[in-house]
């Protein structure tokens, strides 16, 4: 299937395969400053508002790590875009080489968001912390106390790449 899902699509989704409601408010949070990012960015803005409302489908089976993986498995079983699946495996953080995700027991391959849309959903999901939104060195700060300096450098660097497209800080979006 090629077709992007529309919104209340996709909510209807989140809600089947198990999320909580604490997700799916998440998911809500994130698909709002998704979308603002994107109209700014002048990206795919269907695509960013579907792939932000199902990042997270995965934390119905886990919330940790994996839960990247398990939501790209429900999503391509869902005969959901390869577009949204790649959204989905490719948001935690500000992505993951494949050495990290060797040494974090991931499937071994690069977990990094390339496209425009892949890396405006992982980036809107580190300006949200629950359901309300926050500054990215919040999260820098966050990645540095757990000793990850390479996570905490790559959030810093996706935030400037955005920011820089977008013509404004994105701390203010
Ligand atoms: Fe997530």
């Amino acid at each position: 299937m090629n077709t992007i899902p529309s919104p209340g699509h996709c909510l209807r989704l989140l809600r089947e395969v198990g999320c909580s409601n604490e997700v799916i408010n998440h998911c809500e949070a994130v698909r709002k400053v998704a979308v603002r990012i994107a109209r700014k960015a002048h990206a795919d803005v269907q695509l960013v508002e579907a792939g932000a409302l199902l990042h997270d489908i995965g934390r119905s089976k886990t919330q940790g790590i994996m839960h990247g993986v398990e939501g790209a498995k429900i999503a391509t079983s869902l005969g959901l875009p390869d577009s949204i699946v790649r959204i989905i495996e490719r948001h935690l953080g500000a992505g993951i080489p494949k050495e990290e995700a060797i040494a974090l027991g991931l499937p071994p391959k690069d977990y990094l968001p390339m496209t425009l849309e892949e890396k405006i959903v992982a980036h809107a999901d580190n300006l949200i912390e629950n359901d309300h939104e926050h500054q990215i060195e919040k999260e820098v700060e966050k990645a540095l106390q757990k000793g990850q300096t390479k996570h905490a450098k790559r959030l810093m660097e996706l935030h400037r790449e955005l920011s820089q497209r977008c013509g404004m800080d994105l701390n203010d979006i």
